[in-house]
């Protein structure tokens, strides 16, 4: 399973990249918002540090508009990934842009047919959401579970990107079930490598080792 962050805070990328384990990023208008910097700029920023995919939104919400942002959006380097709502017009999107050689991101996918749309339409990357389904007394898993046996039923090539993650088990249950990518923000990663008998474990053998050697 691929490791992208998601956010638009470029110390938070810096810090997952220079673990050496970063495979992309992923960003969208709320998190940009939060930045409170133009969005074209922070992706050029963004691009310069990560090699590996970078999905950049939309604000756009019809067809001619939304092809329009997104191919401006591809100009500004070649590791961009035109992220679109699965919308009609952004389906529609997705197959014009798809067909011209940009690569797409279907965000804010909720339910099992709409990530098969898109995979029809030439998605590079399929972005359902478990976290906010979860949110509203539903399982995100099952969603996870239903796109990746449609896709291999039929053998589409877009991606599963797992998103709305936020928690270990999520990034546990997703890699189980088969999920390509899991985008997570960094409070996550940081999370994955924390165990209490990892930290007490290393304690005591550095203590041992203090006690019959010495500094
Ligand atoms: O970037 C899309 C998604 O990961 C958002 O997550 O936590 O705002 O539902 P969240």
């Amino acid at each position: 399973m691929e490791l992208y962050i998601d956010t638009a805070n470029l110390d938070e990328i810096k810090r997952a990249s220079d673990m050496g384990v970063l495979d992309g990023v992923t960003t969208n208008p709320s998190l940009i918002a939060r930045e409170g910097i133009d969005y074209a700029k922070r992706l050029e920023e963004i691009c310069e540090v990560v090699n590996g995919p970078v999905s950049a939104e939309v604000i756009a919400t019809e067809f001619d508009a939304m092809v329009k942002e997104g191919r401006e959006r591809a100009k500004i380097a070649s590791n961009i990934v035109v992220k679109l709502p699965t919308t009609a017009d952004g389906i529609r999107a997705c197959k014009t842009l798809s067909d011209e050689g940009t690569r797409c991101n279907m965000t804010l996918c909720f339910q099992a047919m709409q990530a098969w749309l898109a995979a029809k339409a030439g998605a590079f990357l399929i972005s359902p959401f478990i976290g906010r389904l979860d949110d509203i007394s539903t399982d995100g898993m099952d969603l996870i579970h239903q796109i990746r046996t449609i896709y291999d039923n039929y053998g589409f090539t877009t991606k599963l990107l797992a998103a709305s993650i936020r928690h270990p088990k999520h990034m546990l249950d997703c890699a189980l079930a088969g999920a390509d990518v899991a985008t997570v923000p960094l409070s996550v990663i940081d999370q994955l490598l924390k165990h209490p008998l990892t930290d007490i474990g290393l304690q005591k053998f550095l203590q041992d080792y203090s006690a019959a050697f010495g500094g």
